[in-house]
């Protein structure tokens, strides 16, 4: 294998296979990129909307949805496959509301189910199970997460999770910070479970699918 591959060209490689969007996505990907906020971005997002194709996802549970990008992604697989819900959960009123106008004008308002609060608590009292759930909340949330998660999704389910790379933080053995130490936790407690099916996806910042067995 050649050891040459440079990762940010990888990553610019990797987008322009990513078919042609919404125009609305377009302008919510503008907007992260003149605000500086930090969305999955479109590799990653048609992962995510592969996934819950690849599954037949129907019920969709989102920690950590930031203005409803990722959200997005999800809605338009639920939304081919007749209908169900995607939860959105943010505990920014303002961010929930900006969901709220872009999921509208996708046309995806009526399967998104918003929430606003502490991610991981709200999820502890959904009505599961989900066939999906996909977590971007702060780090040191990340193996804390795991059991409520566990809890509320379905055998054969998929567990979707951004970032667990850290910009390459968690193979940086001097990164003992709180956050790196947090994913590296969740990651080695997924693989070494026999129970989860897991893998990481080097797309922009790595993304860990882990199937539920
Ligand atoms: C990285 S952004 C996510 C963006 C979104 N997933 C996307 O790709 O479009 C994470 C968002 O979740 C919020 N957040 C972080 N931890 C949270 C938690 N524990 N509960 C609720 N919201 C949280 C942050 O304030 C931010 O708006």
């Amino acid at each position: 294998m050649s050891d040459t591959i440079n990762y940010a060209r990888l990553q610019e490689y990797l987008e322009t296979l990513v078919p042609p969007r919404d125009a609305e996505l377009v302008r919510m990907e503008e907007y992260a990129r003149e605000h500086d906020f930090p969305i999955i971005g479109p590799t990653a997002g048609y992962v995510c909307y592969q996934t819950a194709r690849l599954i037949g996802a129907r019920r969709v549970y989102e920690l950590g949805s930031g203005y409803g990008y990722s959200t997005a992604w999800f809605a338009r697989a639920v939304h081919e496959h007749g209908g169900g819900e995607v939860h959105h959960v943010v505990w920014d009123e303002k961010l929930s509301s900006m969901a709220r106008q872009h999921l509208d004008a996708l046309g995806y308002g009526d399967l998104i189910r918003y929430h606003v609060g502490e991610a991981v608590a709200a999820l502890r009292t959904a009505t599961g199970p989900f066939d999906l759930i996909f977590m971007d909340i702060q780090k040191s949330g990340y193996p804390g997460a795991l059991p409520f998660i566990e809890a509320q999704l379905r055998p054969g389910g998929v567990l979707l999770v951004d970032n667990v790379l850290w910009s390459g933080r968690v193979m940086d053995e001097e990164a003992t910070d709180a956050d790196t130490q947090a994913i590296r936790q969740m990651t080695q407690a997924l693989v070494s479970d026999p129970g989860w099916l897991t893998t990481i996806t080097p797309v922009r910042d790595g993304l860990l699918l882990a199937y539920r067995a």
